[in-house]
């Protein structure tokens, strides 16, 4: 967090060869409507590196084979595989233990297992969950739902109108009937970074143990699971550069322990009779079916691409990306930032008077330039800033200056041809 902090506060010039970089993503040599694509759409998905694609190919032609429950050679390859990508993860994360990281889709199935294997068996009548009034709908719903079926509470923390939290008034919702504290590490629709730390202590002060939604922070910012002494810590792969169907819920072992499986099916099992099952031990216990073995892989091979960087350098990059846009963007006439929080990390949110979102990523679209435009699952936020919808663009330390000027031309246009 704190190198994060200190990029933003320096607007420098950073060496960093992003034209080297760039030759590392194939999609990006690509021509979009004629135009060359420039992709700021990495919130949503980011793009994935040509040594990821190959480390699937691998596994394809040469490792294929289910995993954990076979003896012969391709199933024995396809598991050390398997499991080290887990140990990747676990070193990625630094967490104490490897049956800590439990593989799951993506953030979404991450914290949908916290809401099954936890809030199903320790959230009762009256009991409160707290989460944040700039949740995506995947921390939003998931707690709905189980408080619909205990007859439990959810308390939401305001923000004030730059996208920051009301951390006194988190204070105030805190009490001995809070069960579970759940919020985002960076926000996808304001880009705003919450200090977690923060957040964690003072719920821990009431016993009370805390899930980090980590979508946008672990492609982004250092992640250290027992720095911040979260409980649950959960993200999704294709946001950091590996495929899509790959993804973590870290959480804390004896919590793990504690909570029901999240499904039941093969391989979460030690025996089975018609009487009773008795689960496996962590991480099989949370793993129920055969797993998107070649996806995890990826991610696996997406965290040794990421450690072969100079991170500080990446996440530098990319804080003076937002900068500079933000600074361009600002100075046109028209042209309102949603989520000016001091500590922003690399998405954009603004919107055009007169001009509806759409309107602005499909003129954006015909030059090339991949944004996205709507409620970005996150409709409270929309309705906190008074508006249907935005306009994203989210940056990569592979995006360039170039591409932000390309950017900031573009909205130029669309305000010519809608005045
Ligand atoms: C902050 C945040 N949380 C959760 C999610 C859901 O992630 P996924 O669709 O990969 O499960 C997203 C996706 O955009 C996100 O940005």
């Amino acid at each position: 967090m704190a190198r994060v902090e200190k990029s933003l506060a320096t607007a420098a010039v950073i060496d960093w060869d992003v034209e080297r970089i760039r030759e590392d993503f194939p999609v990006l040599r690509q021509t979009v409507n004629g135009k060359p694509l420039v992709y700021l759409d990495n919130a949503a998905s980011s793009q994935v590196p040509k040594v990821v694609i190959d480390r699937g190919s691998v596994y394809l032609e040469h490792e294929h084979s289910n995993i954990h429950r076979g003896v012969h050679y391709l199933s024995q390859k396809a598991t050390t595989a398997y499991e080290g990508a887990r140990e990747k993860v676990r070193r990625f994360i630094n967490a104490r233990d490897a049956r800590e990281c439990i593989f799951v889709r993506g953030t979404t199935e991450g914290i949908n297992l916290v809401m099954h294997g936890y809030g199903r068996k320790f959230v009762r009548e009256g009991d409160e969950i707290i989460i944040s009034a700039m949740e995506h709908h995947s921390n939003i719903v998931p707690w709905q739902m189980l408080c619909e079926e205990k007859g439990a509470l959810l308390r939401v923390i305001p923000i004030n109108d730059a996208g920051e939290l009301l951390l006194d008034a988190y204070q105030g919702l805190l009490n001995d009937r809070t069960k579970l504290v759940a919020v985002t590490h960076m926000s996808n629709a304001l880009g705003t970074i919450n200090p977690i730390k923060t957040i964690i202590d003072e719920a821990h002060k009431y016993g009370v143990p805390v899930l980090i939604d980590g979508a946008q922070g672990a492609p982004h910012m250092p992640i250290d699971v027992q720095e911040f002494d979260c409980d649950f810590y959960t993200f999704s792969g294709h946001k950091m550069f590996a495929p899509t169907g790959s993804g973590v819920i870290y959480g804390k072992q004896a919590l793990l322990e504690k909570m029901n499986p999240f499904q039941g099916g093969g391989d979460m099992i030690k025996s089975v009779t018609f009487e009773k099952t008795i689960y496996a031990d962590l991480p099989n216990k949370m793993e129920a079916g055969t797993p998107a073995i070649a996806s995890q892989i990826g991610l696996g091979a997406a965290i040794d691409y990421l450690n072969g960087l100079d991170r500080d350098k990446a996440i530098a990059h990319e804080n003076e990306l937002v900068r500079y846009a933000t600074e361009r963007l600002s100075a046109i006439e028209g042209v309102r930032i949603i989520g000016t929080a001091r500590e922003k990390g690399s998405v954009l949110s603004f919107v055009i008077d007169e001009v509806h979102p759409h309107d602005i990523g499909t003129i954006l679209d015909q030059e090339g330039i991949a944004i996205r435009a709507g409620h970005h699952c996150a409709q409270p936020v929309m309705k906190r800033f008074n508006v249907p919808a935005t306009a994203r663009a989210s940056f990569a330390f592979y995006n360039t200056k170039d591409e932000v000027d390309v950017l900031v031309r573009t909205v130029e246009k669309v305000i010519e041809v809608f005045s």
